[in-house]
């Protein structure tokens, strides 16, 4: 796998007028955790329900009338069409503002934008999936699109850990996945409560125990940039290469089609080059710039 092989994933879907959403009704929402929701949405025009496609680890812009626009990747699997899903942690004003929204309201969405996880350099080979709270939004869909081509992979470990019991989102993945005999899933806690019987643990600590083997592997890695930036270390302790590990990037985005110059990182637009990147691509600047 090479840098190039990720960087040129980049698919813009950009006809037209590229700023002006499309609007989408929200279906069905789910509480995460106390302050993260997943909202179902769907297009309100027939045909764009039809059409629309997208690729795991790519994100759209999404917009609160009246509020503004916030960029969020796409959580669902693409292999489990119907609807999209965006996972939502309450942080400001627009995401404040969906969060107030309820079943059947119409906000703005353009996209998908940005690259995606390479699949097809990820077939034949074992995946370790390595998140941290709302950082599995990315990873789960990918984890479905996965199980739903199992054949085509090896062996999966999924490492999954959050600050508290209450802070665990998608517990309705984690249990499916626990019951799935084809994967291994530790789930871990900072700190657990008096109901929580699991294991207590930084994520890149548990990593570091689970010890996943390298050999003919990739690592896929999302969370919050401090366990990102610990994460890599370990892997690179089990024998990982930087081409071997992989990360989607989450910046502070504006136009999320490489014109604003927001998103910059490094000397990479994180909405143009990725989110998704190698650790090659991103090593020499992600502990001082991320
Ligand atoms: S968000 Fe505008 S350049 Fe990336």
């Amino acid at each position: 796998m090479t840098v190039a092989d990720i960087s040129h994933r980049r698919k813009f879907l950009a006809q037209g007028n590229v700023y002006l959403p499309h609007i989408v009704v929200i279906d069905r929402i789910i509480d995460e955790t106390p302050g993260v929701r997943t909202f179902h949405v769907n297009f309100k025009d027939e045909r764009l329900r039809e059409e629309f496609t997208f690729e795991s680890g790519q994100f759209g812009e999404f917009s609160v009338f009246g509020a503004g626009e916030a960029t969020f990747c796409i959580s669902s699997s693409p292999t489990r069409g119907g609807h999209l899903e965006v996972t939502v942690q309450r942080a400001g004003k627009v995401t404040n503002a969906l969060h107030r929204l309820g079943a059947g309201a119409e906000i703005g969405f353009r996209g998908p934008y940005g690259n995606s996880f390479p699949l097809d350099l990820m077939q034949g080979k074992n995946l370790v999936f390595v998140g941290g709270g709302i950082g599995l939004a990315p990873l789960r869909s990918l984890i479905w699109n996965v199980i739903d081509n199992r054949d085509k992979y090896g062996r999966i470990d999924i490492v999954y850990g959050a600050r508290s019991p209450a802070d665990l989102c998608f517990r309705y993945d984690l249990d499916a996945w626990n019951k799935d005999k084809t994967i291994n899933i530790i789930t871990t806690v900072d700190r657990g409560d008096e109901g929580w019987t699991g294991r207590e643990g930084f994520v890149p600590q548990v990593l570091e125990q689970v010890a996943p083997s390298a050999s003919n592997a990739v690592a896929i890695v999302c969370g919050p940039p401090i366990m990102i930036r610990f994460t890599f270390p370990v892997l690179e302790k089990l024998g990982f290469t930087p081409e071997q590990m992989i990360t989607t990037l989450e910046k502070r985005m504006k136009c999320g089609i490489g014109k604003c110059g927001r998103c910059n990182i490094g000397n990479l637009y994180v909405c143009r080059d990725g989110p998704v990147f190698s650790y090659a691509e991103i090593k020499s600047f992600i502990s001082s710039e991320y």
